[in-house]
C-alpha cells in the first residue's frame, strides 16, 4: 500500500502546479495525475455537475490503487469534496483559497482574491471568509476566461494581459497589500502579476500548504513510501498532451486517456 500512488486530479493542467509542489515535498512518492481538461472550466458548471465529474476522477484513480487523492482544483474542492470524503473510504486532501493568512498579515486591510465563480460563489468559500476576513476588505474578482486561455495554450498572450489588467485594476483601486489566487491554474499566472500589481502586492497561493498537508497525512495514516524501487510519476490528460507538457518542461511525457 505505501508504494501506491497518490492521485491527483483537476479539471484540467493547472492541478500540476500543486503537484510540482507535492513532487518537491515528497520526491520519493509515486504519483499519478489527471487531467479532465475536456471538461473543463470546472468554475461555471453547477455544483451536481462539479460532483459528477469529480466522482469520475476519483472512480479512476481508485481503480489505479491510489493510497490518497488529492483534489487539486479549488472549484472541485468547495463543491465535491464533502461529497467525496462521505463517499469513498480514503484520505481527500483538498485545496482552499489561502484567505487565512492574507487576512491576518493585511496592513491595508484590504485583500484580493482571484477564483472561478463556482468557489467564490460555494459555502465553503463563503464560510472561510466570514470566519477571517469579516473584519477587512475583500475584492473578489471571477476569473472568468484565464483557465480557457491557459488550458488553450495561451498563458503568454495579448487577451490574457489585457483580460488580468481588467481584473486587477478594482483591486489596485481598493489599496490591496494581498492577492490570493484561488484557482490552481492561477500560479502559472505569476510573472504576468508580478508584471501589472505594485511592487507592495504581495501575491500567495495554496500550493506549498497543500503539500504539507499530504505529508502529514500520509504519516498520520502511515503512508509514506519508503522503498527505493524506481519511482514513476505518470500523468493522463483527455485533451490535448502538448499544452500540459510544456507546462511540466521537458522531463515529463503526458498520455492521451479517453475518460
Ligand atoms: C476551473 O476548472 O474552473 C478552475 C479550476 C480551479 O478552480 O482550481
Amino acid at each position: 500500500m505505501k508504494t501506491n500512488a497518490i492521485g491527483i486530479f483537476d479539471s484540467g493542467i493547472g492541478g500540476t502546479s500543486i503537484w510540482k509542489e507535492i513532487n518537491t515535498l515528497l520526491p520519493n512518492e509515486n504519483t499519478i495525475y489527471l487531467a479532465d481538461s475536456k471538461n473543463a472550466p470546472y468554475g461555471p458548471k453547477g455544483k451536481d455537475a462539479i460532483i459528477s465529474l469529480s466522482i469520475k476522477n476519483t472512480e479512476y484513480l481508485i481503480k489505479q490503487h491510489c493510497k490518497l487523492i488529492v483534489v487539486a482544483c479549488n472549484t472541485a474542492t468547495t463543491n465535491a469534496i464533502d461529497y467525496l470524503r462521505a463517499n469513498y473510504n480514503l484520505p481527500f486532501i483538498g485545496i482552499e483559497p489561502a484567505i487565512k493568512p492574507a487576512a491576518l498579515q493585511t496592513k491595508t486591510n484590504s485583500i484580493g482574491i482571484l477564483a472561478t465563480r463556482g468557489t467564490l460563489s460555494s459555502a465553503l468559500f463563503s464560510k472561510t471568509s466570514t470566519l477571517f476576513a469579516s473584519n477587512i476588505k475583500v475584492i473578489e474578482q471571477h476569473g472568468d476566461g484565464i483557465v480557457e486561455l491557459i488550458e488553450s495554450g495561451k498563458l503568454v498572450s495579448d487577451e490574457m494581459n489585457s483580460l488580468l489588467k481588467g481584473y486587477l485594476q478594482p483591486m489596485i483601486e481598493a489599496n490591496i497589500d494581498y492577492l490570493v489566487l484561488g484557482c490552481t491554474h492561477y500560479p502559472y499566472l505569476m510573472p504576468l502579476l508580478i508584471k501589472l500589481l505594485p511592487k507592495h502586492v504581495k501575491i500567495i497561493d495554496s500550493g506549498e500548504a497543500v503539500a504539507r498537508q499530504t505529508k502529514a497525512v500520509l504519516e498520520q495514516h502511515n503512508l509514506i513510501n519508503r522503498s527505493h524501487l524506481k519511482l514513476n510519476n505518470s500523468f493522463f490528460t483527455n485533451s490535448k498532451t502538448k499544452v500540459m507538457e510544456s507546462l511540466l518542461g521537458t522531463n515529463y511525457t503526458v498520455n492521451y486517456l479517453d475518460f
